[in-house]
């Protein structure tokens, strides 16, 4: 896999703009009642930036990452992807960009439990329609990326946590995304092993130039970040400081991943979710 240049955040050279959001809103409507969960976001990250998104629970950030990951559209507002209008693209173009373009990490992992850490990292690949050899080469490779080529042959009831985490960021990292979309990638583990999958993301970022985002209401997970930014009232602001004070931790209930999410995770083409190791 050809490595990415590394750079180091939004003002370095040559750094394009691989998201660029401008006056992005978003309502929800149940019944007579519209919600404005997003109003008027405005947000940039360069190839190889590394981001964390803070914010009270229910302030819309699973909302924006959905949105950036291509998952659900935005009410109003434009949304550049690597220079392309995502907008206002058709569904089957959109499918196509994510499997391009992004790789999706979810709390709960997301991994498929019939399936092997190998195959799983495999699926993306396949609804790539790639060779079968290809496949597995690749899939291998990025096993050994995460440290984890000892349990290729391990379903996820046979890892434990932090294992199952690695699994699902080599399978994010599997189509070679340029960006990683990771909601409380550490929600489900303990101080020292999110710690670990902490490492791992910004070695990601380091070696492999991959642009990610992560939501996090922990603050040791957001100071390792290049920058951190925060939702509130629907909008944006972001903190100069790479150290965010401490304690400015809301609670976070357990995040629900949507059905599109977890197909995401693990198809990224937008392909049928046949959930099985094809033939
Ligand atoms: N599909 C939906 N339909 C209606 N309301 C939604 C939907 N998704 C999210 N919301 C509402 O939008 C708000 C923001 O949700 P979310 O983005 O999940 O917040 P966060 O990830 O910051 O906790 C919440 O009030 C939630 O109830
Ligand atoms: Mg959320």
């Amino acid at each position: 896999m050809p490595a990415r240049e590394s750079l180091s955040g939004p003002g370095a050279p040559g750094n394009a703009r691989m998201l660029h959001l401008t006056g992005i809103r978003k309502s929800y409507r149940i019944g007579p009642v519209e919600t404005e969960v997003l109003r008027g976001v405005d947000f940039q990250a360069g190839a190889g930036d590394f981001v964390s998104i803070m914010g009270p629970s229910g302030s819309g950030k699973t909302t924006l990452m959905n949105i950036i990951g291509l998952l659900d559209r935005p009410t109003s507002g434009t949304y550049f992807l690597n220079g392309q209008d995502v907008s206002r693209m058709r569904d089957d173009r959109l499918s196509h960009m994510r499997n391009r373009h992004i790789g999706f990490v979810f709390q709960s992992f997301q991994l498929l439990p019939q399936l092997t850490a190998l195959e799983n990292i495999c699926l993306p690949l396949v609804y790539r329609g790639a060779r079968r050899p290809e496949m597995k080469r690749r899939a291998q490779a990025i096993l050994e990326r995460v440290g984890m080529n000892h349990r290729a042959g391990h379903r996820p009831d046979q890892l434990s946590g932090g294992q199952k985490q690695r699994i699902a960021i080599a399978r994010a990292l599997a189509g070679d995304p340029a960006v990683l979309l990771a909601d409380e990638p550490t929600g489900a583990l303990d101080t020292d092993t999110a710690a670990d999958i902490m490492e791992l993301l910004v070695e990601t970022n380091r070696s492999h130039g991959v642009t990610i985002l992560i939501i996090t209401h922990d603050p040791a997970v957001a100071r390792g970040c290049i920058r951190q930014v925060r939702i509130r009232d629907g909008r944006i602001s972001e903190s100069h400081s790479r150290n965010p004070p401490c304690g400015a931790v809301e609670g976070e209930g357990p995040v629900v991943e949507t059905g599109a999410q977890a197909r995401a995770a693990v198809q990224g083409a937008g392909g049928p979710n046949r959930g099985k190791w094809p033939e």
